[in-house]
């Protein structure tokens, strides 16, 4: 007897749940920048989404930019099913313009952020007017130069911008006979670290593949930079939260994943942690009951 008014009790206890989360805690953390939504592992509130991603976007007057060591950015496209950015330099050249004179931000993730953020491998940089001197072109046995098109996409297509003409571009093959060519692509790998002064280049362009279109010319290519984003294997703990109702985020001073369940924290979801806090000394021998209801 007993035994059945607990399990009734506990059926009356379930059925609860849903009203509660319906309004409570939902979307704590997901916000809006332009056309452009923002959620787990992105967000502009201090605690919300992933720790990777702190401190690193702002919603400026609709426009969301992206801040790194290298610089600020501007997010075009944020797509959650590839987990990719991509990335506005105003600096960066394109098949319109040539921007020289050190002026592009080049890319440079700080390095605590590097495991959580990285130009995709179909992503390549090209960078343009880059010394002799430059460490691209140490170190070359045989001087072979660095260069290679990346994903179809490469110097050789690129000098066909009409932004090209004024210039007349220097163009090397493969070997670096006569000085280094104007441009010299390459995918990030390569680099790990655009950095425009260090490399001592001039400027740079940064384009990516939208596979599997193939597009007839440089100046079809999408101009940007293609960012994957990685949360690092910690997708279970937010899924799990998000289905209880809760928000995804960390605890700021710790660092420590946490759901946010409205009006209190949880450090795993909004049903099991609360309801262990609250009822485990009562209904702790109907735990296994819970799962089957
Ligand atoms: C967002 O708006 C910009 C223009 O402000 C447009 O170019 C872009 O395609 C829009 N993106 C989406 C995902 O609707
Ligand atoms: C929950 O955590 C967030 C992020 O750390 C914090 O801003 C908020 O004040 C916390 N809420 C409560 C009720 O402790
Ligand atoms: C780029 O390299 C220069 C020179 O090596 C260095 O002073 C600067 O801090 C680097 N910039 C970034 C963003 O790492
Ligand atoms: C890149 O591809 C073009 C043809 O699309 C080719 O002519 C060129 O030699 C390639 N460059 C390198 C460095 O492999």
């Amino acid at each position: 007897m007993a035994c059945l008014l607990l399990a009734t009790l506990f059926i009356s206890f379930n059925g609860l749940v849903p009203l509660v989360h319906s309004y409570g805690h939902a979307n704590t953390c997901r916000s809006f920048c332009g056309n452009l939504t923002l959620d787990y592992p992105f967000a502009v509130r201090p605690g919300c989404g992933h720790p990777g991603f702190r401190e690193l976007l702002f919603c400026i007057n609709d426009v969301l930019m992206l801040h790194i060591s290298s610089g600020s950015y501007r997010v075009l496209d944020i797509d959650y099913a590839y987990e990719a950015l991509v990335l506005h330099d105003p600096h960066m050249s394109t098949c319109d313009s040539i921007v020289l004179g050190h002026r592009g931000n080049g890319f440079v993730v700080e390095s605590w952020r590097a495991p959580y953020l990285n130009p995709t491998p179909d992503n390549v940089f090209m960078l343009l007017g880059c010394s002799a001197q430059s460490p691209l072109y140490q170190g070359f046995p045989g001087k072979h130069l660095p260069c290679r098109n990346v994903s179809g996409l490469g110097c050789e297509e690129y000098y066909g911008c009409s932004a090209w003409d004024a210039i007349g571009p220097r163009r090397t093959g493969i070997l670096y006979g006569s000085g280094p060519p104007d441009c010299c692509a390459m995918p990030y790998e390569t680099v790990k670290a655009v950095n425009l002064s260090r490399l001592d280049c001039q400027g740079y362009s940064s384009a990516y593949s939208r596979a599997p279109l193939r597009v007839s010319g440089p100046d079809e290519w999408a101009y940007g930079i293609q960012v994957k984003y990685s949360v690092q294997g910690n997708e279970g703990f937010c899924r799990a939260c998000e289905a209880t109702g809760g928000s995804c985020g960390y605890d700021i001073d710790g660092n420590s994943d946490l759901c946010m369940c409205g009006s209190w924290n949880s450090t795993s979801n909004c049903d099991s942690a609360h309801s262990a806090a609250s009822y485990t000394r009562i209904w702790s021998s109907e735990v296994p009951l819970a799962g089957m209801i």
